[in-house]
Formats: C-alpha cells, sequence, structure tokens
C-alpha cells in the first residue's frame, strides 16, 4: 500500500474533482483541498466531527485495520466484519440486538415503522434530521404521519409531550393510534446542542409508563456523550432502538448501525431487502468503524483537553472569543479579530494545514472540534492561528 503514490491514485479514482469538505461549511482557504496538502500531511480541521478517510488514506486505515484484526468479508451483511460490529454494537449499546445498516436514513424509517406498528401518529422534534431531512420518506413509504413538536428549537421537553398526546383525543375525531416517540441527541440542526439528560429521563419515563415506543436517533451519539460525560449505554438505556451514524466520525464511507429488542431486530432483515438495501458486500464500512471504535472514545477526551488548551490561549488575543454553546457538544462559537484579510488569512491556514470556517459578515464563525486537532501538538495549532492573524492584518 505504501507504494502506492497517492496524488496518482486520487487522479485515478477522479477523487481531486471532489471538494474537500463537505460543502455545509465555508471554509477559509477554500481553494486549498488535500491535493495541495504534501501527502501523509495531516490536516488539523476545525469543521465536522471527524475524519473523512478520501482515497488512498482510507486504504491506509484499512491496513492498520487488518493488521490488528484480520479483514473479514461478509455477505449480504451476514458474517465478517459486519457481524463482528454488530457484536460490538450490542455491548456498547447494551441491546439485545444491533444490525448494519446501509445508511442512517434508513435505520430511523425502518425503526419508527417498526416500532409504530399499524399506528400512524409520530411524534418528532421539528428540528430533526426525520422530521426535515429524510424526504418525506415516513408518509410517503411508511403511511406515518409525522407531528412536529418544539418548533425551530433544540427538544420538546416531556411536559410538551404529555400534553400533544393528551389533547389527541380533543383535536382528532378519527382515532389512528400513536405509533411512536423519535428524537435526535444532539441535534444537527441546532448546531449539535444536547437534550439534558433529565428531559430525557423523563421522556422515557413518561412514554413507558404509557406503553409508547421511544426511538433515539443517535446519528452524533458519541459527541453527546464525550461533552455530557455519560455512557452510549446509559443513553441507550433511555430508548427502546437506537442507531448511531459509522461515518460521521467513526472513519467509515457510509452505513449506520441499528439496536433495539431481538424481536424487532430480527424484522430488519426482510426491511432491508424489500427496500433494495441488501448490498452484496459491506465490510469495508464495518471494519473501518470496528476500528475506530478502540479508540474514538480516548481521542474525543484528548481533543476536548486540547480544545480548552487552545482556545484559552487564542482568547487571549484582542477580539477573538471562543465559547461554547448553550447545552453544546464539539461546536463552538468563535468570534475572529475585525479587519482581517480574509484571503490572507486563508493562505496562511492552508500554509499550516489548518482549515477554519469562514467568518461571516459579523466576523464569527461556528468551529468543531474533532479528533483531527490531535494531528498537532496545541503549541503548533496556537502559534499557527497567531502567525495567521498577524500576517492577515
Ligand atoms: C442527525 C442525523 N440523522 C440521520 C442522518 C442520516 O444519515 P445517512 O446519511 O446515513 O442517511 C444524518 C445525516 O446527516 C443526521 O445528521
Amino acid at each position: 500500500m505504501k507504494s502506492l503514490n497517492r496524488r496518482n491514485f486520487l487522479k485515478a479514482s477522479g477523487l481531486t474533482l471532489l471538494p474537500a469538505a463537505l460543502p455545509v461549511v465555508p471554509l477559509l482557504a477554500n481553494n486549498s483541498n488535500k491535493e495541495s496538502a504534501p501527502a501523509n500531511e495531516p490536516v488539523v480541521k476545525f469543521f465536522g466531527d471527524g475524519e473523512f478517510y478520501d482515497g488512498l488514506p482510507y486504504l491506509e486505515q484499512l491496513q492498520n485495520a487488518n493488521s490488528k484484526n484480520q479483514l473479514k468479508v461478509d455477505r449480504y451483511g451476514s458474517g465478517g466484519a459486519v457481524e463482528e460490529l454488530e457484536k460490538k454494537f450490542e455491548t456498547i449499546t447494551g441491546k439485545e440486538k444491533a444490525i448494519y445498516m446501509p445508511s442512517g436514513t434508513m435505520a430511523n424509517q425502518f425503526a419508527i415503522a417498526m416500532l409504530s406498528g399499524e399506528n400512524t401518529k409520530v411524534f418528532v422534534q421539528d428540528t430533526s434530521h426525520v422530521y426535515r431531512d429524510e424526504a418525506d420518506a415516513a408518509q410517503s413509504i411508511f403511511n406515518k404521519r409525522l407531528m412536529p413538536l418544539a418548533k425551530n428549537q433544540t427538544f420538546f421537553t416531556a411536559d410538551e409531550l404529555k400534553k400533544a398526546i393528551e389533547n389527541l383525543d380533543n383535536e382528532e375525531v378519527f382515532k389512528s393510534g400513536l405509533g411512536c416517540v423519535s428524537i435526535e441527541n444532539p441535534v444537527r440542526r441546532a448546531d449539535g446542542r444536547m437534550i439534558p439528560i433529565d428531559e430525557i429521563k423523563k421522556i422515557s419515563e413518561y412514554c413507558r409508563s404509557k406503553n409508547i415506543k421511544l426511538h433515539l436517533d443517535g446519528a452524533r451519539l458519541y459527541m453527546a456523550s464525550a461533552w455530557s460525560g455519560i455512557s452510549i449505554k446509559e443513553y441507550a438505556s433511555y430508548f427502546d432502538t437506537v442507531y448511531i451514524s459509522l461515518y460521521k466520525y467513526l472513519g467509515s464511507s457510509g452505513g449506520a448501525i441499528l439496536c433495539g429488542e431481538r424481536s424487532l431486530i430480527e424484522k430488519m432483515p426482510h426491511m432491508i431487502k424489500i427496500h433494495g438495501g441488501n448490498m452484496f458486500g459491506n465490510w469495508l464500512n464495518a471494519a473501518m468503524a470496528y476500528y475506530k471504535l478502540d479508540t474514538i472514545e480516548e481521542k474525543l477526551q484528548e481533543a476536548i483537553k486540547r480544545s480548552k488548551e487552545i482556545f484559552a490561549a487564542l482568547n487571549q488575543i484582542p477580539g477573538v472569543k471562543i465559547s461554547p454553546l448553550d447545552g453544546g457538544t464539539n461546536i463552538y462559537s468563535m468570534k475572529f479579530p475585525p479587519g482581517l484579510n480574509v484571503q490572507k488569512l486563508g493562505e496562511s491556514f492552508n500554509n499550516y494545514f489548518i482549515r477554519i470556517p469562514r467568518p461571516n459578515e459579523n466576523g464569527e464563525a461556528k468551529i468543531s472540534v474533532n479528533e483531527t486537532l490531535l494531528y498537532r501538538e496545541p503549541k503548533y495549532i496556537i502559534d499557527a492561528i497567531k502567525d495567521s492573524f498577524n500576517k492577515a492584518k
């Protein structure tokens, strides 16, 4: 693998044409994708939840994974690395059974559909991925009616949920039955803010007391866990089903895991098949996530520790203010010094192999903490940012 030339590989695979980052966050020096960085030069990225390995680095990670635990293929999601990953997640979440899914959207939709049975109403957060970003799949494919609560808020409270459920009888004449409740935590559309654990406990208690099933879209549950100190297992214990993404910070090129009661999860292979999601081989994704799981919690703790040091030093610079969001996880708000030349700033960051979101017209940006902060010592990052501000004056 080492003998492969990274640049040629990227060219041959056409990956040079891809933007280096998902085009969600406008970056400073966004002409500076990894292509302009020397091979093997790691880039510290103050955006996203983790590393996305493009091209050859993906294969290198898999090779590392293989030296630790020989890669084993699955066939149609059975056996090999997929089974190993599922077993690992059963232990991590404390749920009876886990199943690999080709996407988080599929995991959410199947969980909600199967938890709801014939009942049609599903309460969700207004800001959730399920409600806003899954192309109305619940309505159009699964005959479920998503009922949003807490408009533009991070979460709804147990009291709000209770009122909404109790009001159903007054507000609607025909009873089509309450299917389940779905919760996203942390909330992507609320800049990764979390639902307070006490509220989750209250919602869970209420739902259990009424025999209402509860699903967790925990795509980024590891972020919630790292910043709240609450284990994945504890979070999972409050829900009937939990989905966790394999690619947002576990390195895979896609995929999801869904965990829950054996009887429910055992219905999923059929669902996956009839919706065309039964892929011949899934082991490349599963093996990557399996490998990254070993160190993700440690790395996030170390990234948090280093970010504290980095942000404290940067906050000494006149005009700079980096602060956590209220109830936030890995996303922070950053105020840049006034009057900087953005072009020069970007070039300098680029030279230091650092990528930071571009500030808006008020000189502010949302920056993220993730494992890429560990690629350089805090002192290097602090000095590089200070020097870049000076150069851009
Ligand atoms: C909170 C949340 N849930 C679910 C998903 C869906 O994941 P996938 O892209 O694997 O379908 C995403 C993806 O962005 C997400 O952010």
